[in-house]
Formats: C-alpha cells, structure tokens, sequence
C-alpha cells in the first residue's frame, strides 16, 4: 500500500519519472524489518520439515490433540481405569532361613527377573509375596493320589513269581538304579501291561507294588477318564502326568484300561472320538517323558485283544506281563494266604483243595475260603473245618462255573 500512495504522488506531478529497478527494490524493502526476509524463509522451511516429518510417520494430528472419534473405545479405557492395578504371579524359587523372624524368599518373576522379598502387605513399589497360590491341577486329578499306602504286600499275592519280579524289575530297578542304565546305554522299559483273565491278581500286584515303593502312586481307572465335555478326558491325562512330573518318582497306574484304550474305529457317527482323544493323549504323554526319569506307567487289562497297537507298540508300553491261573503250588499258597487270618482246624489239606479247584482264580479261591467260613457260621462253630472248605469248593467252583469269565476269555486270547 505505501508504494501505491508513493506512485500517486508521482502522478499528481506532471512528469513522473519512470521507475527504475533500484526503486522498485529500495521500495519494496520499504516497512520491513531488518530480519523479515530471513524470518520468513526460515518459516517457510520449518513448515516444510513438519510436512516431510508427518508424511514420514504417517500421523495426521488433528487440532484439539485427540486421536479420531472413529478411533476412540471408551468402554474398554473406563474399565481400564475402575481396574486395579494387577498383581504379578511369581513362583517361589527357594526359601532363605525358613522358620525364622526375617525369612526371605527367593522369587522368580516371568520374564523379568528373580528378587529376594518378604511376605508384606500391599505395595506396588516393592516385589513382595502377597498370596501364595496353589498349584494350579485339577482337584479331581489330585484325588487319585493314593495318599494311604494299601496294606498289600507282595506276601500277599500268591504264585506270580515270575510276574512279581518282572514288575519289580520294571519299576523299582530304574528307580533305584538308574545308572545301570547309564552306563549301559539303554533306556529303561516305561512302562508295564498287566493283562490275563478277571480275578487273577493284577490289581492285587498293582497294590502291593504301591506299598512297597516309596513313589508318588496314581491310580486311575480307565472309565474316570471318560468324561461328559469333548476334550476333558485328554486335559485330565495332561494334568494327570503334569502332577506325576512334579513329584521326585511317581507310579501311575492306569486299571481297566480298556474302558478308554480300544483300537481306533470309524463307527460314523463319531461317538468314540472322544474315548479316542484320551487315549491318544496317552500315548503322546507315553512319548513324551524320559524313560529314564520319574514316572513309570502300569496298566490293566482283562481284554487286552481290543487295545489299540499304538498304545502297545515297544517304546510305549514295553513289558506285557500275562497273569495266568495260577498252577497247583500257588494255588495252594492262596489259599493258604485267604486263610491267614481265619480260625481254621489246624490240619486242612490245602493241597487237596488246591487240587479239587482246577482252572480256577485267585478270586475264585478267596470266594471259596469266604464261603467255608460261612457255612461255620451256619453252624454256629467257632472254627472252620476241612468238610466246611470241601462244601464251599463244591459250591463255588462246580456251581458257579458258569458264572466264570474265564473261558470267554480264553477264547478271546
Ligand atoms: N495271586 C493271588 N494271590 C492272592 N490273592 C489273589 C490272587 N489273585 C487274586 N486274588 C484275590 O482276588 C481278588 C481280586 O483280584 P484282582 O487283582 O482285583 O483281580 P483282577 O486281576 O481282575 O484285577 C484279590 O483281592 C485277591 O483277594
Ligand atoms: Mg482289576
């Protein structure tokens, strides 16, 4: 504007001499401060920085600071507020001077780090324990742990000589000589098959070996693991070896493994898939542990026909152990055990009875001395004789034998 008014005065004059470059130069400078060119180019620049620098970040900044509404999750930022801040789960590694005023722990946070603390109250500051939380297993999995040692022995079982000292050889040999193993190179069997037909003692031999270990002993039966929810049983064999891992030696001992183990099928409609799933678990928890390690596995079996290969292929399930009807000596010898605590006459032949029940179980023989003892009681005697043992075999085997699984199973083996 100032030259404007400069150019009308030089109008209003009647020669106006023309402008010349210099003028226009000294003119136009005229209003400005000393810096302002320098000013606005450094402006200019500065402008075109910002504009290279959000281009490169690829933020657009809106003007009041906000991120856009589009954007926004109030819901989830309120309850991020009403949240308390969260207390972190560490697991305790060792205890400093347990038992004492100032006992310390030693605690291991995830991924962070390890700390000495205290037990303390709240303070978000400083590590310390709050809550100790229990380990996180499955209660019913917790309850199969046979906490009460059976009163079993291997005294009690009678005959299975050879079965005995396979099982023993399987479970307590590794356990109390791993380095045999070592030295030779080779990885111990993991686990034992006892089959043979009902009533012959394999969940006997099971107990005894319970009690005579001082393992952790887990006892399942096959039908626990069958469970209402797809996929239950299968969590319930991880959680299952999970526990047995965390003990120093544990023996798990599956029974009636058939209810879960039978061979793989299509039925089409896929109703067994689940039983399937659990016993596929098992034999992926089979594999998964160290043979040379804690856990050894036994199951029981009376169809043991129907169980699928995979279960039973070497490496899983190394050893099968048949238990078979015991033979004339250890027949005798069971009855002479189921008698152990009766009041008996003092010369009964055990040998003749032995040889008066052929073909006939371990359970059998105990049904057969529970008998005796109640035709004595029939009679109001306060001892049981040998006519009373030779009534109850006449009863028991001869009557009952149609009753008797064995047979079926000998022909289904
Ligand atoms: N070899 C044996 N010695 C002593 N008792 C036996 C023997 N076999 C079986 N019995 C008796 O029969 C009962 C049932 O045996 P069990 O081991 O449960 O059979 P299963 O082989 O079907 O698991 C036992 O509680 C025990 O009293
Ligand atoms: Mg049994």
């Amino acid at each position: 504007m100032g030259s404007g008014d400069v150019e009308d005065v030089f109008k209003d004059e009647k020669s106006p001499p023309p402008l010349d470059e210099d003028d226009i130069a000294l003119l136009k400078t005229y209003g400005l401060g000393p810096y302002s060119t320098s000013i606005k180019k450094a402006e200019k620049e500065i402008k075109e920085m910002a504009k290279r620098v959000n281009d490169l970040c690829g933020i657009k900044e809106s003007d009041t600071g906000l991120a856009a509404p589009s954007q926004w999750d109030l819901v989830s930022d309120k309850q991020m507020m009403q949240e308390e801040q969260p207390l972190q789960v560490a697991r305790c590694t060792k205890i400093i001077s347990p038992n004492t005023e100032d006992a310390k722990y030693m605690i291991n946070v995830k991924q962070i780090a390890k700390f000495v603390v205290g037990l303390g109250r709240v303070d978000r500051n400083k590590y310390q324990i709050q809550i100790p939380l229990p380990p996180k297993i499955d209660p019913s999995v917790t309850m199969m742990t046979v906490e009460e040692k059976p009163d079993v022995t291997y005294n009690d079982v009678g005959g299975c000589k050879e079965q005995i000292e396979k099982m023993r050889e399987v479970v307590e040999l590794p356990m109390l000589h791993p380095e045999k193993f070592v030295k030779l190179g080779i990885d111990p069997p993991k686990g034992v098959l006892c089959y043979g037909p009902p009533g012959t003692g394999k969940t006997l031999l099971a107990r005894a070996v319970a009690n005579r270990t001082d393992a952790c002993f887990i006892r399942v039966i096959g039908s626990e693991l069958v469970q209402k929810y797809v996929g239950e049983g299968a969590r319930m064999v991880r959680e299952l070896f999970q526990m047995a891992r965390s003990k120093k030696a544990c023996i798990v001992f599956f029974d009636e493994i058939d209810a879960i183990g039978g061979a793989r099928f299509d039925d089409g409609v896929g109703g067994d898939n689940e039983v399937q799933r659990t016993m596929l678990e098992i034999v992926n928890q089979l594999d998964g542990f160290d043979a040379r390690g804690n856990i050894k596995v036994l199951m029981a079996t009376n169809r043991p026909d129907t169980l699928d290969p995979a279960l039973l292929r070497p490496g899983r399930l190394d050893r099968k152990v048949e238990f078979g009807l015991p033979d004339l000596e250890s027949r005798a010898q069971i009855f002479k055990i189921h008698t152990r605590t009766m009041n008996c006459e003092r010369d009964v032949r055990f040998e003749l009875l032995a040889r008066l029940c052929p073909n006939s179980t371990g359970a059998d023989i105990r049904s057969v001395c529970t008998e005796a003892g109640m035709y004595a009681i029939r009679a109001r005697r306060k001892t049981v004789t040998e006519k009373d043992f030779l009534d109850a075999v006449n009863k028991v085997i001869k009557g009952y034998q149609k009753f008797s699984a064995t047979p079926k199973y000998m022909v289904y083996n």
